[in-house]
């Protein structure tokens, strides 16, 4: 088999784990894939009888159809349907009504260490202040259905709150992760067109208060549709408020009943619930569209596959909001399935490193999911901090954003779980909205392997295929496909927001004529018949889980005035998986001091965001280039990550060789000097 290997190690291929306390939902391999076989032969069934489980305010008339754009799946058409309905009122109305759906922790500690701030809400509670805010912004800011509204939010209840309330309204919505540049926000804010900006005065990270409404202020200013700025009060800062344009939400609020009932919009199935940007290979991000019904089918099924979802679990996930996990697997899958989900304000290791053990102790957490990346940073502070605490309460862990190294693996199955808890890699990403391969102990449950996602879901037809769209043989690295339509993909009109010729470009040319949609990701499929992602094919960084294109970046780079041309590629590290690396070639006549490097880096990060600088930056008087002009992004990455190279001659046939070695040696020379 190709030795494939994540973050300097090699995959324990043939290791198998199982769990005897889970020997209930245990099958073998030859009959889950029998199973799965028959969820793909039955595809349309399987999908509707998992719709079936949800309360349609009107039924569908067809399973799913084409949409009016080439490979645009409508699912569950003609059926209406509001998320919000299914996350709240569903529960509020049964026997959920006091149940919490939400426990939010801040960060600001007490002198002993424990949370200043907690917040609790039951599904009722939660209920009323959706409904609070959308009276509030149907009434005083005009919101109605079709409307579209950015979010730039930190991690505070009222950021889940917002997302029920528009969804209720049936207005189309964007969360722009709080890391996000004025620039990236604006450039969001512009592709959707919105004209609502929801946002807070700031948020506490590492101690710090951190401003949100200048960057707002910074992003408004660019964008020449915002109406309206929502403000949330939270970090007690004196902002700058625009006469008839901003508005604080305590105010907005006064004139709310204090529990109007406001009706959930019975949108069609397949039209948009939000918008969310992420990173390609080429051009600026793209606005992946996820509808209400099919989103939803897919992650009521998921939540109880993968999680095992019971009415006596507390859930936590670590992510942001922000970012496409947030979205399904913190706010909308959780409340689906009527759970009890956690959303902390902090980052894992403030104040100490055992913030998230304490978490799981204090509200007695039972499934918990998390990063490849938070847990190699938290490892490095050895057992102990874990130790600590009470974590008999996990029954189930898996992780999700990147590929999961073994030994991480290891450390959350020994240390956190006690070789007691299933421990899962989920693959997916935000153009599936939900999870499409992984282990499935709610149901049917395999043997694990340290480092692998496990065999596709069932009715998720997933197979690793060369250039040529063929199946590859076992242990052969190849392309990640998924091979029939899903509910959860990219949703009508348009898969991406307003480009239709870039969704079908992007996702499904590479293979002609098979109709395949292309992930983007290398995988290889082992002898069982699980997959092991790889990682990205494209130009996509993920920097601490965080997708983040390479065009991205470089683009930020060059618009510095001392800027002639640069390359960033990643580069391996060993906690974040990889960081971005930048190669720089400066305008003539500029001296490449360390000055200089620092200032390259800071402007990165303001251009972009603060989620990205470049790790290392290497000045250099050239790029290697192919004869077309094309840079050899292959060969900057092998400089980058130290890994040989082999004849630089054979790289790329069209090549001018003289010019790439002398680039080469130009690149290895920067490299060598700093390190
Ligand atoms: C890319 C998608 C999925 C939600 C968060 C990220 C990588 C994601 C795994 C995993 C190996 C993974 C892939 C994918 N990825 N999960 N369990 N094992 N790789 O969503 O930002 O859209 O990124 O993340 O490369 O394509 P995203």
């Amino acid at each position: 088999m190709e030795e494939v290997t994540f973050v300097g190690e090699a995959l324990p291929f043939g290791e198998r784990i199982t769990l005897s306390d889970w020997n209930h939902r245990n099958v073998s391999v030859r009959k889950y894939f029998e199973l799965h076989k028959d969820s793909i032969e039955n595809i349309q069934e399987f999908w509707a009888s998992k719709a079936r489980e949800l309360e349609w305010l009107s039924p569908w008339t067809k399973i799913s159809e084409p949409g009016a754009h080439p490979h645009v799946t409508r699912w569950f058409p003609g059926g209406r349907i509001n998320i919000s309905h299914l996350c709240l009122d569903r529960h509020v109305s049964g026997k959920r009504r006091n149940k919490l759906s939400l426990i939010w922790e801040g960060e600001p500690r007490d002198e002993k260490g424990g949370p200043m701030e907690v917040r609790k809400y039951t599904y009722y509670e939660l209920l009323t202040e959706v409904n609070r805010v959308a009276y509030a912004f149907r009434n005083e800011l005009g919101l109605k259905r079709g409307d579209k509204a950015a979010l730039y939010m930190p991690m505070i209840p009222e950021l889940p709150i917002f997302l029920l309330a528009l969804a209720r309204l049936g207005v189309v919505f964007t969360a722009v992760f709080s890391g996000f540049s004025a620039e990236n926000l604006a450039l969001r804010i512009k592709d959707l067109g919105a004209r609502t900006i929801l946002t807070a005065d700031g948020f506490y990270r590492r101690g710090k208060v951190i401003k949100l409404k200048e960057t707002v202020d910074g992003a408004v200013s660019l964008s020449a549709t915002v109406e309206s700025v929502v403000v949330v009060k939270r970090a007690g800062l004196d902002v700058h408020m625009t006469e008839g344009r901003d508005h604080w939400l305590h105010d907005l609020l006064e004139g709310a009943p204090s529990s109007p009932e406001i009706q959930p919009e019975p949108v069609e199935s397949d039209s948009p619930l939000y918008v969310l940007y992420t990173s390609g290979t080429t051009g600026g991000p793209k606005g992946i569209i996820h509808d209400h019904g099919g989103y939803a089918t897919l992650l009521h099924t998921t939540m109880k596959e993968v999680f095992d979802m019971k009415d006596e679990d507390v859930y936590y996930c670590t992510a942001d909001i922000g970012w496409v996990t947030g979205h399904s697997y913190i706010v909308f899958g959780p409340l689906l399935v009527g759970a009890t989900t956690i959303m902390y304000e902090g980052t894992p290791d403030y104040p100490a490193p055992d913030t998230w053990w304490a978490i799981i102790e204090r509200y007695g957490v039972s499934i918990f999911y998390t990063t490849p990346t938070g847990t190699r940073m938290l490892m490095k502070f050895g057992d102990d901090p874990v130790k600590k605490h009470d974590l008999s309460t996990l029954r189930l862990i898996h992780s999700v954003g990147e590929p999961i190294n073994p030994s991480a693996w290891r450390w959350l199955y020994d240390v956190v779980g006690q070789k007691r808890c299933p421990v899962g890699s989920t693959w997916w990403m935000t153009e599936t909205g939900g999870i499409m391969i992984s282990y499935a102990p709610g149901t049917h449950f395999v043997p694990m392997k340290p480092g692998a996602n496990g065999p596709p879901l069932p009715g998720i037809d997933a197979e690793v295929v060369n250039e040529a769209g063929e199946p590859v043989s076992p242990g052969t690295k190849g392309f990640l496909v998924i091979k029939k339509p899903f509910p959860g993909m990219p949703s009508p009109p348009t898969g991406i927001w307003g480009d239709p010729e870039r969704y079908a470009k992007v996702y499904f040319e590479k293979f002609p004529g098979k109709n395949y949609f292309y992930t983007g990701d290398y995988a290889v499929k082992d002898t069982d018949g699980y997959i092991w992602v790889a990682g990205r094919a494209d130009e996509v960084l993920k920097v601490a889980g965080h997708r983040i294109g390479t065009y991205e970046l470089e683009s930020a780079l060059v618009s510095h005035e001392s800027v002639a041309e640069a390359a960033v590629v990643a580069g391996p590290d060993a906690v974040k998986g990889e960081v971005p690396i930048a190669f720089v070639v400066l305008k003539q006549g500029r001296d490449p001091t360390p000055e200089l490097t620092l200032e390259l880096k800071k402007w990165t990060k303001s251009k972009f965001g603060s989620i990205a600088e470049p790790s290392q930056l290497f000045f250099v008087s050239r790029l290697p280039k192919t004869r077309s002009g094309k840079i050899m992004r292959r060969l900057i990455k092998a400089v980058a990550s130290g890994s040989p190279l082999g004849d630089v001659t054979t790289l790329e046939d069209e090549a001018a060789v003289d010019e790439v070695q002398n680039a080469y040696q130009d690149l290895k020379r920067a490299v060598e000097r700093i390190d």
